[in-house]
């Protein structure tokens, strides 16, 4: 097949595009190239064996360029971040998306498959019970719970709720990111569906392994973690670590994008893709410190994540049913990108970098309590 790949210098499309280039596949990658995943414009994670076309997936004219000739797509491009520019979200990731349906829908492509990069971030808080047992789908948590120290989620009884494994059937997205996602899912599922486009929604849990940007203040926890364990520095927890996450290894990743490229039988659905182990913060930390063989504990910084979830760990029974199952674990993650950082010349000024864009955007904020 002669496969699009969307954001394809990011990094799930990078190793996405490796794992169909060594199938087989012929890769074409359409990437703007810009910051700050690719820092001064400089292009980074280029698939070695794709072809480019440098370009916007807003613009009409680069999307019908990289179209041409093309019988699959995987559209990973989009913008994330904290930022409070809202329209931008919706404008790359929701018009985007229907700018690709509008191409193949007006030019009668014969694209076989779309697979879109949706997100767990599309449920919001998750699926909760409360004591009483009544499962509930939370609100966001208010700022001044948060800086009160109360972090966890009550329930409609008023008391501490438990948090549940979140399957597909309910969204909640709670901020610009994840209604610019929950939307783009929903054009490329329905679209997909009324002009026989067959078309798949993957909504990833949080994503690790090697070549993840340095310079992207959305990508999470591993980085973090890694870089202050780099320069020796105890790795920084918000609100009590406690938070419980399922992260997945990238490669985990890569095998579901390529099975709902082959299976019929996932069309028109949406997947989680998640690690299907929840682990806390701070046993994530503890687990990055082991691997850094280093004696620092996490440090609680008395301060919370503007945004956060409290807790969020996908259910993946849905995609299991499909023939897939995470094989690598968070361990696995560290350790490669741990390798990969070390391989790398200009470390020095990211970690700063990271601290300052943080506190510019007031996301990070203190506990008042
Ligand atoms: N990494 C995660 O943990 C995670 C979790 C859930 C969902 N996702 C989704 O998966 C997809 C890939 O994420 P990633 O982590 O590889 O991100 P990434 O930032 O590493 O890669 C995204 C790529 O898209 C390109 N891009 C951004 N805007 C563009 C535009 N307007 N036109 C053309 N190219 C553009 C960037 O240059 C970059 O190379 C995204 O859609 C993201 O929302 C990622």
């Amino acid at each position: 097949m002669h496969i699009l790949i969307t954001g394809g210098a990011g990094f799930i499309g990078s190793h996405t595009g490796r794992a169909l280039l060594a199938k087989g596949h012929r890769v074409r990658v359409l990437d703007s190239m810009k910051p700050p995943v690719h820092k001064d414009g400089k292009p980074f994670n280029m698939p070695e064996g794709a072809e480019l076309v440098l370009g916007d997936v807003t613009n009409k004219e680069d999307m019908t360029r990289a179209l041409d000739g093309i019988d699959a797509v995987y559209h990973l491009a989009a913008y994330q971040d904290y930022l409070p520019d809202f329209s931008t979200f919706f404008t790359v990731n929701a018009a985007g998306t229907a700018l690709l349906y509008e191409i193949i829908v007006e030019k009668n492509l014969p694209i076989q498959k779309v697979v879109v990069a949706s997100s767990q971030a599309a449920y919001g808080e998750g699926k909760y019970r409360s004591q009483a047992g009544e499962i509930f789908y939370p609100d966001i948590r208010s700022v001044a719970t948060l800086e009160g120290g109360a972090f966890e989620i009550m329930g409609p009884d008023g008391l501490v709720a438990e948090s549940l494994v979140t399957d597909e059937a309910v969204i909640k997205p709670q901020n610009q990111y994840a209604m610019s996602k929950y939307t783009q899912e929903m054009i490329a599922l329905n679209l997909g569906k009324r002009y026989d486009i067959p078309s798949v929604a993957m909504r990833y849990s949080i994503v690790q392994g090697p070549g993840q940007s340095l310079y992207n203040a959305y990508s999470g926890a591993c980085r973090v973690f890694c870089l202050s364990l780099h320069f020796d520095h105890r790795p920084p927890v918000y609100e009590d670590g406690l938070q419980k996450r399922d992260y997945v290894n990238v490669g985990d990743v890569v095998a579901a994008n390529v099975l709902v490229l082959e299976k019929e039988a996932a069309n028109y659905e949406m997947f989680n893709v998640g690690g299907g182990k929840a682990y806390t913060v701070l046993d994530f930390a503890r687990l990055a410190a082991q691997v850094y063989e280093k004696d620092l504990e996490p440090e609680l910084t008395g301060a919370f994540r503007f945004g956060d979830t409290r807790h969020i760990v996908s259910d993946i029974t849905k995609l299991k049913a499909l023939g897939w199952a995470p094989q690598h674990t968070p361990e696995k993650s560290v350790r490669d990108y741990k390798a990969w950082l070390e391989d790398m010349d200009n470390v020095d000024d990211v970690l700063a970098y990271a601290q300052e864009r943080m506190k510019s955007l007031n996301v990070v904020r203190a506990v008042k309590k």
